[in-house]
């Protein structure tokens, strides 16, 4: 199978993308470099540098290489920049997908894996949350996600195009041989800070807020293995391929873990406790996100494997030890 992969210079991207390749698939990679560092991809992999909105350029690149799936993983994904800048979320994440979207269509893709989040919740009235949940993103970010799905639904039914929305919850770990590193520009996610801290290489880790309403007042998430998710993909495009739609799927663990509980896994990892504080809540914070984790189970046969935060945080010091 040949699968059209955008967005995979990125973080889950390039996972994926050394996940497909070890799989037999053959990939190609549309990614317009804006993703923080570099990182290495199978040699066999053509990585052609434009964005997804150029409807020429992503014709040309599905008539020459005849993929039968696209994995859509390009797009903007800092929730307070989004709430500053909503129209570069709604136009990276929405009007430029669309313009994928009818290439893929025009092309004959069968196919479609879309990257979406936890964020189309917003705040959730009970956890663990089911995908039948009311979805009510309470920012941009969600929202642009969120309406790229109903899009999704919408050309399904009119055009036969199969689809899986894998909605993440909180990504976190690299690859166990430590060749892929997690890395943003700005960096905000609380494990690789935390494990930048407990490395001495930046001051401190805030904790934003220890007055929720928790066993120990701090923010509970869904910490969920990048390897774990690029092995849903797989399966999500078995599924696909085999004639079957999937829509909105989450990819969770079912277990929550707190930021303090995150912050004592490093230490044990790293050997000595990781420098933190207290600050004051982040805005737009939700108290807890934790997917309820069998529709992916029973539709897609997934298991997380690496997904325990002992696991998690081991291979994210080392690679960033690397
Ligand atoms: N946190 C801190 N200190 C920090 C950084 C984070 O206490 O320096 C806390 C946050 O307040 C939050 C938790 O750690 O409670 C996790 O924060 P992240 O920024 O790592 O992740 P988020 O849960 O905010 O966001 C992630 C993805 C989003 C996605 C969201 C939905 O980054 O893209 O999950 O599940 F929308």
């Amino acid at each position: 199978m040949t699968v059209l992969v955008t967005g995979g210079l990125g973080f889950v991207g390039s996972h994926f993308v050394w996940a497909a390749a070890d799989a037999g698939l053959r990939v190609v990679v549309l990614d317009d470099q804006s993703a923080a560092g570099r990182p290495r991809l199978p040699d066999a992999v053509e990585v052609v540098v434009g964005c997804v909105g150029d409807a020429e350029r992503v014709a040309d690149l599905l008539a020459r290489h005849r993929p039968e799936a696209i994995v859509h993983f390009a797009g903007k994904i800092e929730v307070g920049e989004s709430v500053r800048n909503p129209g570069l979320y709604f136009d990276v994440n929405f009007v430029r997908a669309l313009r994928l979207l009818d290439a893929a269509v025009a092309a004959g893709v069968e196919s479609f894996v879309f990257s979406s989040t936890a964020a189309v919740y917003g705040e959730p009235r009970a956890v663990p949350i089911p995908e039948t949940a009311r979805t009510e993103p309470i920012n941009p970010y969600g929202a642009s996600k969120l309406a790229f799905e109903h899009a999704l639904a919408g050309y399904s039914a009119a055009h036969g195009l199969r689809w899986c929305a894998p909605r993440y919850f909180n990504a976190a770990g690299a690859r166990p041989d430590g060749t892929l590193v997690e890395a943003h520009d700005p960096e905000t996610h609380l494990i690789p800070l935390v494990v930048d801290a407990g490395l001495g290489r930046r001051g401190p880790i805030s904790i934003f807020g220890d007055d929720y309403d928790t066993p120990d007042g701090t923010c509970i998430r869904d910490y969920v293995h990048v390897c774990d998710l690029a092995d849903a993909h797989l399966r999500a495009l078995e599924r696909l391929a085999a004639g079957e739609t999937i829509g909105p799927v989450n990819l969770g663990t079912g277990r929550g873990s707190s930021v303090r509980e995150v912050i004592d896994a490093a230490g044990d990892v790293l050997g000595a406790p990781v420098p933190h504080g207290v600050a004051a809540r982040r805005a737009g914070d939700p108290t807890a996100l934790v997917a309820d984790a069998r529709a992916a189970a029973e539709r897609l046969g997934w298991r997380p494997r690496r997904s325990d935060l002992a696991t998690i945080v081991e291979d994210a010091v080392r690679s960033r030890r690397n």
